[in-house]
């Protein structure tokens, strides 16, 4: 036998505990943590490094079939090394229903894009725009069995928004399948009605799509969700909050004993309105829904995060291209709030980002940064302990950080296929220095592997019973 690694006298991080060990792997899975473990085939000295579990980021758009022409700059090469490079050894994107085709059809599709491409493991999310008598009767049970276990729907976003009794209808399903329903809380019809009334006044400029869907949008919808969900008895997760209203209205649900399960994301802890507001294309780049806020409602998600009223921090990598013609100026290139295409980059600086002014500013203990990149999407969405911890027997998905190692953020370092980031020039203390997927070193002081395709699907564990 023997141990094929051994990373050495490392402080070891789980969500429950920080101390110092070796750690050894072999056949890709943890073989054991103590201290003066017998030597390795490889050797890894971590002594003043840190040893945390792999990010899962539990939220990214990658390579899904274009919306209104706008194409993800990433597949699922890019996307997977960019999230190698920042920490991250799980993703979990999402399947997009094509209407008027079998589920199953749609998810095939995407099963091809990611085969023989990810350097990561993945899981797959999908997203329900046409929850049909079919789909929520049988397309979805029998996809449920095979690990596909949470779905989104909007409540916004034309051809996406559904009304109340669908979604209860899902929330129905999720209940009695085990399954979890993420949802995007903002209200379309008031997006709607907000987008003609700033178009009629002529308020059309970037920094219109903050006011289109003010706090009071997202707040009614979150409101809204966690009703549906309490009438009918399931669980509900709101993704991608990003105002202190909504987190109002999470923590009340939550003080009450309802089992409503949140996530927030770098963009809205780190970007805000003044971001929409900058000259001209620069504005672009800040672009996503619900758009970024400030410092104020940045503060009140930073408490949500320590205080464990969200459970997940992820990313919504959501990468469009300013050049060209099919990212961010798919509808060309006028400058209206309603023109640009949403979403930003983030899958590789997720986690310094976070573990800089979390962690390193005294936000978030050590502790509370793995739960919230880790242990936690990786327990709700079906996939612990086999990612998310540093268990025995456990995926060796490991990321060994220098907590002291200095970066500036520049886009031309980062590993994506996107041709900008929104934290540009931003100085942070932290970054993995060396990436393990199943005990492989994906990324390995400042180089990425090109075994593309080792990555392979993961199929989620149905939920327990609800509690919050
Ligand atoms: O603007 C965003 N977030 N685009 C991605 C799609 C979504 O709603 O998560
Ligand atoms: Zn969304
Ligand atoms: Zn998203
Ligand atoms: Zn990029």
């Amino acid at each position: 036998t023997g141990y094929d690694l051994v990373i050495r006298s490392g402080t070891l991080a789980t969500a429950g505990e920080s101390f110092v060990a070796d750690l050894a792997i072999a056949g890709g899975r943890i073989a054991a943590i103590g201290e003066n473990l017998p030597p390795g085939r490889d050797e890894i000295d971590a002594c003043g490094l840190l040893v945390l579990p792999g990010g899962v980021d539990a939220h990214c758009h990658v390579d899904e079939p274009p919306y209104a022409g706008a194409r993800h700059a990433d597949d699922f090469r890019s996307a997977s090394r960019a999230a190698a490079c920042g920490g991250t050894t799980t993703i979990l994107p999402f399947a997009n229903q094509v209407p008027d085709r079998p589920l199953r059809q749609s998810l095939e599709d995407y099963h091809r894009r990611a085969e023989g491409r990810s350097l990561i493991d993945y899981a797959f999310h999908l997203i329900i725009r046409q929850p049909t008598a079919s789909v929520v009767g049988q397309e979805l049970p029998s996809l449920i069995a095979e690990g596909y276990t949470s779905f989104k729907v909007f409540m916004t976003y034309p051809g996406y928004m559904l009304e109340d009794e669908p979604i209860l209808e899902l929330l129905d399903l999720t209940r009695r399948e085990g399954a979890l329903l993420m949802v995007h809380a903002e209200n379309g019809h008031c997006v709607h009605w907000m987008t003609e009334r700033l178009e009629r006044a002529g308020d059309v400029g970037l920094g219109a799509h903050g006011r289109a869907a003010p706090p009071a949008v997202e707040r009614e919808a979150t409101h809204r969700a966690i009703a549906l969900a309490e009438v009918a008895g399931a669980r509900v997760l709101l993704v991608h909050v990003s105002s202190a209203q909504a987190l109002e209205q999470i923590r009340w649900a939550q003080d009450r004993g309802l089992p409503v399960l949140a996530e927030t994301c770098p963009q809205y802890l780190f970007l805000g309105q003044a971001d929409l507001e900058r000259p001209g294309w620069e504005a672009a780049k800040f672009i996503c829904s619900p758009p970024p806020r400030g410092p104020q409602d940045a503060d009140a998600l930073w408490r949500g995060i320590a205080q464990g009223a969200f459970q997940l921090v992820s990313s919504d990598h959501c990468a469009y291209r300013l050049d060209g013609r099919e990212g961010k100026r798919a509808h060309g290139d006028e400058l209206h709030f309603r023109k640009v295409a949403n979403g930003v980059p983030g899958i590789e600086t997720r986690l310094p980002l976070l573990f800089h002014e979390g962690v390193g500013k005294g936000r978030l203990t050590l502790q509370q940064f793995v739960a919230a990149t880790s242990t936690n999407p990786a327990r709700i969405y079906g996939l612990y302990p086999r990612k998310g911890g540093l268990a025995i027997g456990g995926d060796a998905d490991i990321a060994i950080w220098d907590p002291a190692k200095r970066v500036t953020i520049r886009h031309a370092e980062l590993h994506d296929a996107c041709d900008y980031t929104p934290y540009e020039g931003r100085e942070l203390e932290g970054w993995p220095v060396v990436t393990l997927s199943r005990g492989e070193r994906i990324w390995d002081r400042g180089r990425v592997s090109e075994a593309y395709g080792r990555g392979r699907f993961l199929p989620c564990d149905r939920l327990g019973p609800p509690s919050s």
